[in-house]
Formats: C-alpha cells, sequence, structure tokens
C-alpha cells in the first residue's frame, strides 16, 4: 500500500473538511473526533463536493441533497444517495497527513 503526503496536519481544522487531489483523485480530508478520515470528494448521488458539506457525529452531509455518510465506512445513511463513496486508509507521521487510494471498503 503506497501512502502519499497531502497536507500538513496543522492544514485541517475539526470539522472543517478540506479538499485535495491525489493523482487527480479529487479526496476529502476531514478531521473530527480525534481522527483523520479521507473520503472521495465526490457524492455518489451526484457529481458535487462532498467536501462543501457539513460534518457531524462522525459524518459527512451533502450540500445539495443532505445524504448523510459515514466517514469510516463511506455508506450513506439516508436518501436520496444508496451507494457507497470510497474511503482511504489515512496516516498521521509527525506533521505529515499521509493517504492511500487503496479502498478500504
Ligand atoms: S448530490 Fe449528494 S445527495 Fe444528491
Amino acid at each position: 500500500m503506497t501512502f502519499v503526503r497531502v497536507c500538513g496536519a496543522g492544514e485541517l481544522e475539526e470539522d472543517t473538511p478540506k479538499r485535495v487531489e491525489l493523482d487527480g483523485t479529487p479526496v476529502s480530508l476531514v478531521r473530527t473526533e480525534g481522527e483523520v478520515f479521507a473520503i472521495h470528494d465526490i457524492c455518489s448521488h451526484a457529481n458535487v463536493s462532498l467536501a462543501e458539506g457539513e460534518v457531524d457525529d462522525c459524518h459527512i452531509e451533502c450540500w445539495l441533497h443532505g445524504s448523510r455518510f459515514d466517514l469510516r465506512t463511506g455508506k450513506p445513511d439516508s436518501l436520496p444517495a444508496t451507494r457507497p463513496v470510497p474511503v482511504y486508509p489515512v496516516k498521521i507521521e509527525g506533521d505529515d497527513v499521509l493517504v492511500s487510494l487503496t479502498q478500504e471498503s
């Protein structure tokens, strides 16, 4: 599994998603509840950025129609989205946030 540095840990504010690109793949990084999560930054319902949404209770809410995706699994727990969004492994090394595009689920 290859991890690539995407940003500094200090650049991530609690519950404020940060959009990055990794090999052309849009990824939303979210620091919440003491962890950092990486979720594919395109909603599975339509082609919009999840990084524009709100974070709450380890979920990110799509700003367009309100589906909530679990940051741990990528699964939606509310309609209209029915398909999961890929989530990616994250490592913190010192002040570096590293992500692998290998999917966890
Ligand atoms: S575009 Fe995200 S729920 Fe519709």
